[in-house]
């Protein structure tokens, strides 16, 4: 199956273009749907990766602090997991936040009307994907404020602006921590790596009489959710 593995099909090591790399992702069936190619072609991957680091190449890259940019077809699978989800004027939760990127499509997809939210736990990481995002094509909502940034453990979500029509999680927890089930709305939609060594990507479904499905997308490998400490020890 390619979602498992589409570097197997296709590593990307000679795109140099962000469009380029978006053809190749819907050539390959991982991007699916016009919405999630136009976002990906809109919100540049080169924006978000350090300075040095291939941008377009499908795979995860190291942006220190033991994280990573996630590569680009899980990005484009999570958005297409959570497409129905991101619509105009919805709640979307980014978990471990990490460089913006996905928090930013995120809030092109809800839009000015929406709340697109993005948790961090490392403050150095939060401070450079502001600057991301700056510079990106959601720059005017971060700063209308439909788009945050907040530091913080993402395993109590972020109340706040809860419930949400969508959940990411950037990193493998070992259980679906249960706050984030809490702020999910009747309706609503989680994807969430959940594991140790051997790791399933979840899809979270509150119904609408607020009892829950959980169902296996496909294996994957994501640093840790885990605490600040623990991550910094590595
Ligand atoms: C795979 S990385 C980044 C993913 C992000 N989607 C991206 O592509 O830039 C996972 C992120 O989760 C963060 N993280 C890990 N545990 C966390 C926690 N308890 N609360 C908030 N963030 C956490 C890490 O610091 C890291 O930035």
């Amino acid at each position: 199956m390619i979602f498992g593995n589409p570097q197997r099909y296709w590593a990307g090591n000679g795109i140099n273009k962000n469009k380029a790399m978006v053809e190749h992702l819907e050539h390959y069936g991982i991007i699916k749907s016009k919405k999630v190619a136009e976002v990906m072609e809109t919100i540049d991957r080169a924006l978000f990766v350090p300075d040095g680091t291939p941008p377009y190449v499908d795979s995860p890259m190291a942006i220190g602090y033991n994280a990573t940019i996630s590569a680009p077809h899980m990005h484009a699978t999570c958005l297409q997991l959570l497409e129905e989800n991101l619509q105009p004027g919805m709640h979307a939760l980014d978990v471990g936040s990490g460089t913006g990127y996905l928090t930013a499509c995120f809030a092109l997809m809800v839009g000015p009307q929406g709340r697109a939210v993005g948790v961090e736990h490392i403050p150095e990481l939060l401070t450079s994907s502001i600057k991301n995002i700056e510079k990106s094509a959601a720059a005017a909502l971060l700063k209308e404020g439909s788009l945050s940034m907040h530091v913080g453990d993402g395993r109590e979500g972020w109340p706040e602006f809860a419930p949400y029509d969508a959940i990411h999680v950037g990193a493998a927890a070992p259980e679906i921590p249960q706050p984030l089930i809490d702020q999910l709305k009747p309706g609503g939609r989680m994807v969430i790596p959940v594991g140790n060594i051997f790791q399933d990507l979840k899809v979270v479904v509150k119904n609408l009489d607020g009892s829950v499905s959980v169902r296996s997308e496909t294996s994957v490998r994501y640093v840790p959710l885990t605490s600040r400490d623990a991550q910094l020890r590595g």
